[in-house]
């Protein structure tokens, strides 16, 4: 352990810079040694700080040698100024002046994947959250904006390309021969949007007419041999620019776009303003190459950094408990989008899910915050589950309590009252309340208070008045640092259904409707409904309309009616959920008390149906028949017995295969149809029906469905067949899989992005073994652990492992555990997100808990990174 610890820095204590910088000139003389980065930084003091006396700190980082500073044409003296491990201060300064700056540094060496570093050929940068102070010393702050001018200096034989924000204004020669490139973007922005690319890079060309007629020229750029793979991205790209002008009447605003694919990268991609840079596993596509699932998710990433422009970009955030402004907002539109360009409901399903399992389990962890949080050691954990996927929740909340039209007048609002300015989540409610007037006071809590809210529902329906009464009350359990909890502002949409499965109008406050929204805004409230023609069965929750755990005794009668007939898809999904959930913690309970599992027949019902009713959207339908997974189980349970959820899946899986065989081969022959593969919700309808189908089908073990799977596997024509024939053969254990695993990774061996998934995959696989098969995977010549791509693969694949990671001798605990330590100096946002499975010790089973807590233990007893550090301690406390 180090001497001193990390300390946290408090939201409660922001000041605004003391200090301002008009414009910030850069020069960077890239080499293969080491890099001389010199900036020019127009500065004056801010008028709006209280500090007028306040020495001028600038942030940088151990890894940015300065040569030299001078305010001014004058040199600073040694004793001018001090420099220490992460900042540089100069004591007094003028009002206004140039200060000057020559750094040294080494990207060749940066395996941090912060500030300038090399993937393959290539010099790249990723700046956000706090990058840019490993690049040179500066005020790295979001509310610091300047007007960037960048001058690259590089060899044009392997720097051909030279790229950085905004327009390109100049280009020349070197005395000694180098290219010098200059761009200058006119829109002011904080550093952490700064970019900067250099290599021999590939492109592909296209022009986007925006609404005002003004021609904006669009450029992917990759290495060569991944050029033929972006034709899906930059069409992407063209919708997403359309989509924002038509919904949010929001036009690009430079003359050009450009977007890098680099191999190495610490997160998904990243929106720097005009020059977004990808990592390529959320950019590269084609049919051969990639699945359905990673179609949608480069439609969706390419769509949320595109957004970025205006939520993040032209309005940014003040500071980084801010965060969930820009993000919340962005994954808000990015999910409106994808729901406009394919199947709403489909969306919702798969939205809510991953909230529900990963979103709700770090709410019930050690990591819990709120969607602002209050305090943090290091930034970088923050971008979290909560702050993306929830603070998407909240906007959507505020979206269905203004409704679409006083929604989009708030944030036209916002758009135009901020444009320029970093600001804060609450100067967004204010915009979407300043337009609507709507008040938003009590809403606001949700940005501050941590947890997901339990929202426990009774009723009660009388007969002789026709009345129908629902009773509900709100709790949210306390999280770290937050012991009570106050009520919030919870909308439930809402409908009610006769026993037939008919709508049952209502007049609630005398407004009849199929639907209504309700304000839960006490800790317990009651509404009554007039003029109930029937006892009714309630559709709650409609659309989820807010991230809370709802809890009414449903009846397996009622789920299997709206199931069949609720007006709303997404709680037609949600009932069939709840079905496979009761019967699902059955099982396990029977696992885990030893007894025989036997399975109830309300569920084979339901799925027979589905299985038979032809009308029904296929996705829909897969959706459905997929049960509830592991960690969404794990999620539910308390304590969690890992093989016992396994044991319980499985068996129902097995029941329903065996009971439903003859459907699921017929359903598999129906959707397995030829046609020229395309990346469209109608074809992904089918084949994700056809391939949840054949996973069925195999289990019964019959020849007839392992010939099918084999002949799929071998016939595809496209990724998501061939790759889903191999993932059912793997995950149902048929005595093939190891054959078609060794056959996958000889076809695929040249296509990293294919390989990663074979990683993910093959460590995945439940077997004896299961820690050795890991452990000769990351010996594998596939393997690199400096590529986050393929550590995420072979780790994250090795945490779904139940028998290996959760091993009952601990030692998965402990080989994560080595793993992290190995990556917490070389990179320590990728070790501290490693840490995540670790967390989870306290919902474990004792024996099982007791072994995990033991390595977090030996963790921190090395000497951590403020990352892992952070993610440790708060989870040990
Ligand atoms: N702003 C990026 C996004 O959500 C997130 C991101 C990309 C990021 N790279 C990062 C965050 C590195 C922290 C560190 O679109
Ligand atoms: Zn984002």
């Amino acid at each position: 352990m180090k001497e001193s610890q990390p300390s946290a820095i408090y939201l409660k204590d922001y000041q605004v810079p003391p200090y301002l910088i008009d414009k910030t000139e850069l020069t960077f003389d890239l080499d293969e040694a080491t890099t001389v980065v010199t900036s020019r930084l127009h500065m004056r003091r801010n008028p709006e700080s209280t500090q007028q006396n306040a020495p001028l700190v600038l942030d940088g980082g151990e890894d940015v040698k300065l040569i030299g500073v001078a305010v001014g044409d004058c040199a600073l003296p040694a004793e001018a100024y001090r420099v220490n491990e992460d900042k540089l201060v100069i004591d007094s300064t003028p009002d206004a002046f140039v200060l000057t700056c020559e750094t040294l540094i080494e990207p060749q060496n940066n395996t941090s994947l912060e500030g300038l570093y090399r993937s393959s050929s290539m010099f790249c940068t990723q700046c956000e959250a706090e990058g840019f102070r490993h690049i040179t010393y500066y005020l790295d702050r979001p509310d610091v904006m300047s007007v960037f001018t960048t001058t690259i200096i590089a060899d044009e034989t392997r720097y051909p390309v030279m790229l950085s924000n905004g327009n390109e204004v100049e280009r020349g020669k070197t005395e000694e021969g180098k290219t010098v490139v200059v761009w200058h973007d006119p829109f002011p922005k904080p550093a952490y949007l700064f970019a900067l690319v250099a290599g021999d890079l590939a492109v592909k060309e296209d022009v986007f007419l925006t609404q005002s007629q003004r021609e904006v020229a669009l450029k992917i750029f990759t290495e060569s041999h991944n050029i033929d793979k972006v034709d899906y991205a930059m069409e992407a790209l063209k919708r997403s620019m359309r989509w924002d002008e038509e919904t949010y009447g929001r036009e690009y605003d430079l003359d050009i776009f450009m977007i890098v694919a680099v191999d190495d990268f610490n997160m998904g991609a990243m929106e720097n303003k005009g020059l977004n840079i990808f990592n390529s596993s959320c950019l590269l596509a084609s049919p051969k190459t990639t699945t359905d699932d990673n179609f949608l998710r480069v439609e969706a990433i390419v769509a949320h950094e595109y957004f970025h422009n205006w939520s993040g970009n032209r309005v940014t955030c003040r500071d980084w408990f801010q965060l969930s402004l820009k993000e919340g907002f962005t994954v808000f539109r990015d999910q409106s989008f994808s729901a406009d360009m394919h199947s709403d409901t489909v969306k919702r399903v798969e939205d809510v899910s991953f909230l529900k399992t990963a979103q709700f389990a770090e709410d019930a962890g050690p990591m819990a915050h709120p969607v602002r949080p209050a305090s943090f050691i290091e930034i970088s954990n923050f971008y979290t589950l909560t702050v993306y996927e929830k603070g998407s929740e909240i906007v959507r909340m505020i979206h269905t309590l203004l409704g679409e039209e006083k929604f989009r007048a708030g944030s036209d609002l916002y758009f135009e009252r901020h444009d320029g300015q970093a600001v804060t989540c609450d100067d967004f409610v204010a915009a979407m309340e300043d337009a609507s007037s709507i008040d938003l006071t009590q809403f606001r809590d949700w940005y501050s208070q941590a947890g997901t809210p339990i929202v426990t529902v009774t009723d009660s329906y009388d007969e002789s008045t026709k009345t129908y009464q629902l009773t509900m009350t709100q709790e949210t359990l306390p999280t770290p640092g937050q012991d009570s909890k106050v009520a919030l502002h919870i909308p439930v949409r809402m409908g009610l259904l006769s026993q037939e499965g008919d709508l049952l109008p209502s007049s609630l406050d005398g407004t009849v409707s199929d639907e209504h929204v309700l304000h839960l805004t006490d800790f317990e409230q009651t509404m009554t409904f007039e003029n109930v023609s029937s006892r009714p069965v309630p559709s709650l929750l409609r659309g989820f309309s807010a991230p809370v755990k709802l809890r009414y005794e449903y009846s397996a009668q009622d789920l299997l009616l709206l199931m069949s007939s609720d007006a709303d898809g997404f709680n037609r999904w949600s009932a069939a959920q709840q079905l496979a959930v009761n019967e699902l913690t059955q099982l396990i309970n029977q696992a885990i008390q030893g007894q025989a599992l036997s399975v109830d027949s309300t569920l084979v019902d339901g799925f027979r149906a589905l299985l038979n009713d032809g009308s029904l959207d296929p996705a829909m339908v897969a959706l459905i028949l997929a049960l509830p997974s592991q960690a969404y189980l794990s999620e539910l349970a308390n304590p969690i017995y890992p093989a016992a959820i396994k044991q319980a899946r499985q068996h129902l899986k097995k029941q329903l295969a065996n009971t439903l065989s003859e459907e699921f081969e017929r359903t598999y022959h129906e959707h397995n149809m030829a046609v020229d593969y395309q990346a469209t919700a109608e074809q992904i309808a089918h084949r994700s029906l056809k391939n949840t189908a054949l996973s069925y089908w195999v289990e019964t073990g019959t020849e007839a469905a392992i010939a099918a799977l084999t002949k799929q596997y071998e016939t595809a024509d496209n990724m998501t067949d061939q790759f889903s024939a191999l993932s059912i053969a793997v995950h149902g254990q048929l005595s093939n899989a190891g054959d078609l695993l060794a056959s996958f990774y000889q076809q695929w061996q040249n296509e990293p992005l294919v390989v990663n998934k074979w990683l993910a995959l093959s460590a995945g696989q439940e077997q004896d073994n299961a820690l050795q098969h890991v452990q000769s995977l990351m010996a594998h010549p596939a393997f690199d652990l400096k590529n986050p791509n393929k550590v995420r693969s072979v780790l994250g694949g090795f945490g779904q492992n139940v028998s290996g990671f959760h091993n009952a001798d601990g030692s998965g605990y402990r080989f994560l555990a080595d793993q992290i330590i190995l990556l917490n100096k070389r990179n320590p946002q990728i070790a501290s997100r490693l840490c995540t499975p670790l967390t989870r010790w306290k919902k474990l089973e004792p024996t099982l808990s007791a072994l995990m807590k033991a390595e977090l233990e030996r963790i921190l007893a090395e000497d951590l990174s403020k990352d892992v550090y952070e993610v440790i301690t708060k989870s040990l406390n």
